[in-house]
């Protein structure tokens, strides 16, 4: 049987991963299938044994599952742990067939340390910003902290999530929480995490929030650059959307069930123009 592989989410129709997925099998020449499956609201633990009883050797997981498939492993990772959710499940250590053990892990977080730095973006030393207080933003903050800026700042609008998120990753570098209003520049990274994206909305932000050189990331993507984007490019901060996230995020997991590491960068270019 062929192994099979699947991202669940609800909805999941507008997904990217199958076409990913698919990218990084014919590059790294591995034979596997890899759908997009929507599971019912009410019962994902299911529809993920059902897909195990049929060949399924691990999945992708996306809103709204990924506390469900937290919930549902037997081996977390330390980064997932933190997280409180999963969005990388494999049956079996190294996709061993022998162990029926179900472990989970968080790539998200990884795959925009990794697109940051395929951009060319230095974390270490550097003053980040970090705008939401929601899964998305607990999802990245340890593999952020573990590339040792001099500081790291939450801002949401509900200060209080801002100041309880910071705390649970105090142990792991120099992070502060707080309300939008308390937020005063100059920074080398800001990074949007929130849905406000979405909406169209616009935290409210000072005009001289960027360092020289700076750069502004929207974990959010679209055709067209959202209005935090433009809303950056206008002050001079160089500009990345979320997509180059989705690809290596997906390139970690992959990764984890075929223990090899596809290439991101012709994957995301093809995505870019397919947008
Ligand atoms: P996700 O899984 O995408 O992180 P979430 O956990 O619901 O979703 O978190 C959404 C985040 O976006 C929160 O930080 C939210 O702020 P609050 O904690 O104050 O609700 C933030 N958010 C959503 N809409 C926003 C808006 N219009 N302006 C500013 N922040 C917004």
């Amino acid at each position: 049987m062929t192994d099979r592989y699947c991202v669940f989410g609800n909805p999941i129709g507008h997904s990217k991963s199958p076409a990913i997925h698919a990218a990084f099998a014919a590059q790294t020449g591995e034979t596997l299938e890899y759908t997009a499956i929507e599971a019912p609201l009410d019962d994902f633990a299911d529809a993920w044994r059902t897909f195990i009883v049929q060949g399924g050797r691990g999945a992708n997981v996306t809103v709204p599952f990924k506390e469900e498939a937290y919930r549902l492993c037997d081996v977390l990772s330390s980064r997932a742990r933190r997280a409180g959710a999963v969005n990388t499940l494999l049956l079996g250590k190294n996709g061993q067939s022998s162990d029926a053990k179900v472990y989970g892990d968080t790539t998200d977080g990884v795959g925009l340390v990794h697109d940051l730095k395929q951009h060319g973006v230095a974390l270490e030393g550097r003053r980040i910003l970090v705008l939401g207080a929601g899964g998305a933003v607990r999802g990245v903050l340890e593999p952020l902290l573990a590339a040792s800026p001099t500081s790291l700042l939450v801002a949401n609008r509900t200060a209080a999530k801002a100041e309880a998120l910071a705390q649970d990753f105090a142990d792991l570098g120099a992070i502060r929480g707080g309300g939008f209003e308390g937020v005063s520049g100059p920074f080398d990274l800001v990074i949007n995490g929130t849905s406000a994206s979405l909406a169209g909305d616009l935290p409210p932000l000072p005009d001289a929030l960027f360092a020289d050189g700076a750069t502004a990331y929207d974990m959010m993507y679209g055709a067209e650059p959202t209005v935090f984007l433009r809303w950056a490019a206008a002050r001079g901060a160089r500009c990345l959307d979320g997509l180059g996230m989705l690809v290596a995020q997906a390139a970690e997991s992959f990764f984890q069930w075929r223990g090899k590491r596809p290439e991101t960068a012709p994957v995301l270019a093809e995505l870019r123009r397919s947008l």
